[in-house]
């Protein structure tokens, strides 16, 4: 039978400094459910930090083991919330894993000019490498490259510029904001799954107890 799984895991998606490890911290308490931050899950699996994933494997290979960790992420059944890395769409891989059935995704769309200012006042050392070059022009060009890949597989996207703009606590605004939709559209999706289980069940051959499969 097939295997579907009813709670789902939500997983947010942006551009570096969009604040998905913050939000995500915010929304997962407020959904009472665990937080994971898929770069930290890496380093802690692999026992190597992000930049050492860069600089002795070079990106090609850290972009595989991404994957890898979001996949044994996606496959717990205890359904957490996760915030991925920004370059995890840029694998076919990986935007495969985020359109499956276990995950709903929710894009925090912010404009290069808001994160380059905000990684700045960050520490980006260990697990931001690509950053080492000029913030601005690196973002400029993941927006152009990742924005239509993060919209490919968004279920919800939440623009994130103007919560900072115009509100005193942006950060708690817009988990619960991701909180109030990401509630609708989970339960829209765990009916679709119990739909298509129920569908399984029935197309399965039925087997009497005691007799052969
Ligand atoms: C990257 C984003 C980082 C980290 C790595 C590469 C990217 O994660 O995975 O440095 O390519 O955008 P955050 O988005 O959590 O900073």
């Amino acid at each position: 039978m097939a295997e579907v799984q009813l709670r789902r895991h939500l997983a947010l998606v942006g551009l570096m400094g969009s604040g998905k490890t913050t939000v995500g911290r915010k929304l997962a308490a407020r959904l009472e459910r665990p937080f994971i931050d898929a770069d930290e899950a890496l380093a802690v699996t692999t026992g190597r930090t992000v930049r050492q994933w860069f600089d002795d494997s070079g990106e090609v290979a850290f972009r595989a083991r991404e994957v890898d960790v979001l996949a044994q992420l996606l496959a717990s059944d205890d359904p957490s919330v996760i915030a991925t890395g920004g370059g995890i769409v840029c694998t076919e891989a990986g935007r495969a894993l985020l359109n499956g059935p276990d995950v709903t995704v929710v894009w925090l769309r912010a404009s290069p000019a808001f994160v380059a200012n905000r990684v700045a006042q960050k520490a980006n050392k260990d697990h931001r490498p690509l950053l080492d070059a000029d913030p601005r022009v690196v973002l400029d060009r993941h927006a152009a490259e990742r924005n239509h890949l993060y919209a490919e597989v968004a279920d919800l996207v939440v623009d994130v510029d103007p919560v900072h703009r115009d509100v005193e606590k942006p950060k708690k605004k817009l988990a619960e904001m991701v909180f109030e939709a990401f509630s609708q559209i989970d339960a829209e999706k765990a009916a679709r799954n119990r739909a298509q289980l129920a569908r399984a069940t029935a197309d399965a051959p039925a087997t009497a107890p005691g007799s052969q499969p």
